[in-house]
């Protein structure tokens, strides 16, 4: 390893991809490791860090995981669980309770190289179940928190050992709620652990060229290239390592994407000059033939992802570029199995790891430059290699594209649970001066780290912003078998709602293609795209008039990692034109905007 490194240690959720993240911004590279890895993998690191986890708990039964890192000379440091790890394994107690959710106030003690340069009092950021209540020989308390100027104090917020280079905080300062957090991490990494900070993008670069040079050889590569953010910067890079000749990149339309996408896509390869070797082909027929019929999403999702495996197998060997390596776009978050990644991972099974692309892996026939990046640093990758703005931040776009926006139905209405259901919305809207419907269809959401079918409900009536937001956070507390929330833009309260046989075909898919362009076309017109992390338009085959025509719903969302979102409002104005543009397209007798937040509601719709 030519850098210094970190080692974070993921014992789940997304805690450890935040504090990678976090330590690579101070130009340290950080490596996610998980709990089990053998200690002679971590030798090469000069700290390690310990997440918090989500469901773990300290108290009460060992936990498992390598407890051999601590016999290691390394400066360790624990967030959370990692901090209630660190002071079980060197003698202190771990109670449950006295649990900590939200902001509080850490009155520093002594003068600790963790919070040097801060001051005596900092706001941090809590979320835990258990505390720690005392701690062993050679270990002191460096800080405690206090809430409000009466507030109880929780002692041990922060412990250290500087003679075994072993802290820990109670408190996230990996999360932005903590206010010097990032100063703590650097007076770890830089200082406690004495780390070079040699890992710049302009070194990543130049390391990532030779390496790309010394894999491929004299040999050409393969890349297919959607037009999104991750294949388009793995081209660039491609291009700049083995020069445009012996890049091959392959376009495919499925016939899924949007408006002008694949025209636009071309354009920006041979802006590039990467077009040598450009090829395209639309394979629109062979996804909707395959696609016929099926309503399932998961069916949907394996169909187009088979589908692409077989036009891309086709149009390799009919091209003569099978024998060439496989270029990919693949990003770190990616390749590793953790809690938090692992669904990311299925989702993206089609693209990058499915059995004959692993297959290629293992034969090392597969070039991915960017499989240490995450998102942000591929974009500031992108940005340093010269890729427009617009097309860097770009909102992303599932695989399957259109595919998981357009709801599909065999037309029986789902309603079982509604006696339930329905008076408990009724009653919950009614507090907040609103009318809901539970609409008898099934749309996917995300509870406890798992998918869920369940009911959406539409709201409708007239409630600030906030208070719509909120009216939907108790409709999914208070109310079993839902887990989305839309309200209507429509101009008055649909009585019933029927859903309508429908299928993946042409028509629908036009009908979706004109709707997003025009939700996109209103986020650019008023300068908010660049605001929003992404905006699906979904297509639901509901009829709210008794005329066979379908419902629309937006769904804007601010996000970070898209592991978690909350709704994003649009000015009323853009409300406005996009209800009088959307309601007039035909085929349309409905419009709403999604209000749920992640969890309970996924970002798509399926
Ligand atoms: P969800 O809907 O799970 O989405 O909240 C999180 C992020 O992943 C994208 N997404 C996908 N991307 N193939 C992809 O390449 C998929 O099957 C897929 N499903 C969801 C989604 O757009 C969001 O950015």
């Amino acid at each position: 390893m030519t850098h210094d490194a970190i080692a974070v240690i993921d014992f789940g959720g997304q805690y450890a991809h935040l504090i990678a993240t976090k330590v690579r911004r101070q130009h340290v590279l950080a490596e996610i490791r998980q709990p089990e890895d053998p200690t002679e993998l971590f030798r090469r690191y000069k700290g390690i860090i310990l997440s918090g986890s989500p469901s773990l708990s300290s108290h009460g039964e060992d936990s498992a995981y390598n407890k051999a890192i601590y016999d290691l000379d390394i400066p360790i440091l624990g967030f959370c669980f990692g901090h209630q790890e660190i002071a079980k394994h060197y003698g202190g107690t771990v109670v449950h309770g006295a649990s900590e959710w939200g902001p509080a106030d850490l009155q520093v003690v002594g003068d600790s190289p963790l919070f040097k340069g801060l001051s005596s009092v900092e706001r941090v950021f809590m979320s835990h179940f258990d505390s720690v209540t005392s701690v062993g020989p050679g270990f002191e308390e460096i800080g405690f928190t206090t809430l409000g100027e009466a507030g109880a104090s929780h002692r041990f917020a922060a412990i250290a050992s500087d003679a075994l280079r072993r802290y820990g905080c109670q408190f996230h300062p990996e999360v932005d709620d903590t206010v010097h957090g990032d100063e703590m991490i650097a007076n770890f990494v830089l200082g406690i652990c004495g780390c070079s900070p040699s890992w710049t993008m302009d070194k990543y670069v130049e390391e990532r060229v030779a390496q790309v040079r010394a894999q491929v050889g004299d040999q050409s590569v393969f890349l297919l290239a959607s037009g999104g953010v991750d294949s388009t910067v793995a081209a660039r890079l491609l291009g700049m390592a083995i020069g445009p000749e012996r890049l091959h990149l392959l376009h495919v339309d499925n016939g899924l994407m949007r408006k002008d996408e694949s025209r636009d896509v071309l354009e920006a390869f041979r802006a590039f000059g990467l077009d040598r070797n450009l090829h395209f082909v639309d394979a629109s027929d062979a996804f909707l033939t395959a696609l016929a019929g099926a309503v399932e999403p998961e069916q949907k999702r394996k169909i187009i992802g088979n589908t692409f495996i077989e036009v891309f197998e086709r149009e390799a060997r009919s091209r003569g570029i099978e024998r060439h390596l496989l270029g990919q776009g693949t990003i770190y978050p990616d390749t590793i199995e953790t809690g938090g990644t692992k669904r990311a991972d299925t989702i993206k099974t089609h693209h990058n790891r499915v059995p004959i692309i692993e297959e290629m892996l293992r034969q090392g026939r597969v070039v991915e430059p960017l499989a240490d990046l995450y998102k942000v640093e591929v974009r500031e990758l992108g940005e340093k290699l010269g890729i427009p703005h617009d097309l860097i931040w770009r909102h992303p776009f599932p695989g399957p594209g259109l595919g998981v926006r357009l709801l599909c139905s065999t037309g029986e209405a789902l309603r079982s649970g509604f006696e339930a259901i329905e008076p408990a919305v009724a009653e919950v809207a009614q507090r907040y001066g609103l009318s809901a419907l539970a609409l008898p269809i099934k749309s996917v959401g995300v509870k406890a780290d798992l998918r869920s079918y369940e009911h959406p409900v539409l709201i409708s009536g007239d409630a600030p912003w906030e208070r719509l937001v909120e009216a939907a956070g108790h409709l999914f507390k208070g109310v079993a078998g839902i887990n989305r929330c839309i309200w209507n833009l429509g101009p008055r309260a649909p009585g019933r709602a029927r859903p309508l046989p429908a299928t993946v075909t042409r028509d629908r898919l036009a009908l979706l293609r004109e709707a997003d362009h025009l939700v996109m076309e209103g986020l650019r017109r008023h300068g908010i795209y660049g605001d929003i992390w992404q905006c699906p338009t979904v297509l639901v085959p509901l009829e709210m008039d008794g005329a066979g025509r379908e419902f629309v719903i937006i769904r804007p969302i601010h996000s970070e990692r898209a592991m978690t979102a909350t709704p994003a409002q649009l000015p009323p104005r853009l409300r406005d034109e996009l209800r009088a543009q959307i309601l007039a397209l035909p085929g349309v007798s409905g419009l709403a905007l999604d209000v749920t937040t992640k969890p309970p509601g996924t970002i798509e719709w399926e």
